[in-house]
């Protein structure tokens, strides 16, 4: 007993007289250090990749798992003195479970002056869907979950709320949803005093494209609440070799007066000449011009990563996990990023900058900037209306994606039979026209319970039709009305701080943190969005189209389900 509260006085000692590393904001278009000096982002990507399952339904490669590298505190004491001899002061991490105890990666890396660019989301079903964007209870709460998991650790830099959901080919429909998700989590982080960043990492492409994108995600929208992304992340792999001092000239004036801090959320291409990985970018990234614009950056990647034929790591594991070495592309890494860390700008002084008001919104993406944005998911509200639904969709099993894409099809395709002219309006969202039914924000099991309630309602309570083969149950409690249920339940849509969210299921903590093997399976995916998500580990160029894809299929296509009753 003495020794403990001895202990704990020892640490409440020492705790006061650690230099603690110092918080980093944004002033404008810059990142300042609470002294005033000006911050650069030297980082690396520090993400095992996950399971990649290849085959037609993944024609991006996306992993379909995740392992999280920070709840393995054996690993990042290893990996630590590589990371000092990189020089590095951030890393970027995809995917984090809220569940494991971060504890030993983030107090060493802490220690070390090592910061943390953190991707809120996970693979499959953890992100905002590329072709069937939401913003609902459930991503939200994953996303505060993680937030909750962190925000005792005073190196989170910023949190990043997508990587790469809007991409050329799937086209910017998710833009709203992704400003939505920085509303929300910026809102939630002033609420718990967290400082930390709110960011979003773009995938790279033609400059109308990625320039409306970055534009409408840090623009004033009357939705936004005066809320928009604080850092622009561009995955950009334009530097090849022993590129030309200008390469970058075209893209830096591009976004010269972009109004919030923007950096390369990943960079360094591969299959260049020479074929080792020079990092000549690095003087210029860190030099003028570049620096009148960008923040710096995050070279790509630490583990080794697979993608196109290249792997893209620095640091190779021996086959026991034990011990790292490390190739050329890392010691040349090692000597830019170093030779750089001396001669970055100061200017400009931070006072001599003012932060810039959001401009107006852009026009020519696929969301208007006159539509409105989603509302701020509300669990209670959906909650209050899950209580009284009359029919529930009842999970035969604990994947249950597949199914819950398949019974959305169903059931609206039954709602259009019993002639709804507008079968699933209510669950549906639509970033385009800024149109968003009262019950799209919640969790995708109520959205499918609440068209499976509105079935069995219509069919008149017999009690077949709330089976769905199977996979729906009557609930005793239920009230008729679905309809109005949701009116009375989520009466209109509003933008508000989202309270902390609710407990899924009390994990016990390890005792011992990090010790144990990073991560999990990583994987669920249910969300009926259906689609390809894009989240995770990914090289610029990366992405999924998980194909579910039932309820990808939209509403038109419903009407050809045949089941009936
Ligand atoms: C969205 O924009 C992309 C890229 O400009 C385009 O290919 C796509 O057809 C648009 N989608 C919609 C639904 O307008
Ligand atoms: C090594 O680490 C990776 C990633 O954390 C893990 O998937 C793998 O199972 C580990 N291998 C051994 C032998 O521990
Ligand atoms: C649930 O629905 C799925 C998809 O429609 C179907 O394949 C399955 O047979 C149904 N029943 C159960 C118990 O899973
Ligand atoms: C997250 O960690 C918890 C607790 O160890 C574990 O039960 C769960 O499977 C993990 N989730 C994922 C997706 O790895
Ligand atoms: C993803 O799906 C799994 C089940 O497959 C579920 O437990 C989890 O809550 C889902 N995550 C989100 C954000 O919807």
């Amino acid at each position: 007993m003495l020794w403990l509260i001895a202990s704990v006085f020892l640490f409440a000692f020492t705790g006061g007289f650690v230099n603690a590393i110092p918080k980093v904001m944004r002033t404008g278009k810059y990142l300042y250090t609470e002294d005033g000096t000006r911050f650069f982002i030297r980082g690396i990507a520090y993400q095992t990749q996950g399971l990649v399952i290849p085959g037609p339904d993944n024609p991006l490669n996306q992993p379909s798992t995740y392992v999280d590298n920070l709840a393995d505190g054996a690993a990042c004491q290893r990996d630590l003195p590589f990371l000092q001899q990189l020089g590095v002061n951030a890393i970027r991490a995809y995917s984090a479970n809220a569940s494991l105890n971060h504890d030993a990666c983030m107090e060493a890396f802490s220690k070390a002056g090592i910061y943390v660019i953190l991707d809120l989301t996970l693979p499959l079903n953890g992100s905002i869907d590329t072709n069937l964007p939401m913003w609902s209870t459930n991503t939200l709460d994953q996303f505060l979950r993680t937030i909750d998991a962190f925000k005792k650790y005073d190196n989170v830099l910023a949190y990043n709320v997508g990587n790469e959901v809007m991409t050329p080919s799937g086209g910017s429909q998710s833009a709203p949803f992704i400003l939505s998700a920085a509303r929300d989590v910026k809102a939630y982080l002033n609420s718990i005093q967290s400082s930390a960043l709110v960011g979003y990492a773009s995938i790279d492409g033609m400059p109308p494209f990625v320039d409306n994108n970055a534009d409408f995600l840090a623009c004033n929208h009357p939705d936004g609440h005066g809320a928009a992304i604080d850092l622009f992340g561009l995955n950009n792999y334009e530097w090849c070799g022993d590129d030309s001092k200008t390469r970058f000239d075209s893209m830096n004036s591009r976004y010269t007066d972009y109004p919030v801090a923007a950096y390369f959320s990943e960079f360094g291409s591969l299959n260049c000449n020479p074929p080792a990985r020079i990092w000549t970018e690095v003087p210029v990234m860190y030099s003028t011009p570049m620096t009148n614009v960008w923040s710096g950056g995050v070279a790509f990647s630490y583990f080794s990563v697979m993608s196109r034929g290249h792997d893209f790591g620095m640091a190779k594991l021996s086959s026991d996990n034990r011990s790292v070495s490390t190739n050329t592309d890392f010691n040349n890494l090692a000597k830019q990023y170093n030779a750089i860390a001396s001669t970055l700008p100061k200017t400009p002084a931070q006072s001599s900058v003012s932060q810039t008001n959001l401009p107006t919104c852009p026009t020519g993406l696929n969301a208007t900037s006159s539509g409105a944005l989603p509302p701020t998911p509300d669990d209670d509200a959906c909650g209050c209306l899950a209580d009284s639904l009359m029919c529930r969709f009842a999970p035969p099993k604990a994947d249950y994606t597949v199914t819950m894409g398949n019974l959305v099809g169903v059931a609206c395709g039954l709602m259009g039979q019993m002639g709804d002219p507008t079968p699933c309006k209510d669950i549906s969202a639509d970033g385009i026209k800024g149109v968003y039914g009262k019950v799209a924000m919640c969790d995708p099991t109520i959205r499918l319970s609440y068209v499976m309630s509105q079935y069995y309602e219509a069919a008149h309570g017999v009690p077949d039709a709330c089976s769905f083969a199977g996979n729906a149950t009557i609930n005793p409690n239920g009230k008729a009305g679905t309809q109005a249920l949701a009116s009375k339940c989520i009466p209109s849509a509003a933008v508000f701080t989202p309270k902390p969210p609710p407990v899924l299921v009390p994990v016990s903590q390890p005792s011992q943190s990090g010790s144990g093997k990073g991560g999990g399976s990583g994987g669920g995916n249910n969300n009926g969005n259906g689609g390809g998500s894009n989240t995770n580990g990914g090289v610029s160029g990366l992405k999924l189209g998980l194909g579910v894809g039932t309820l990808g299929a939209g509403i038109g296509s419903l009407l050809l389900w045949t089941l009936t009753v």
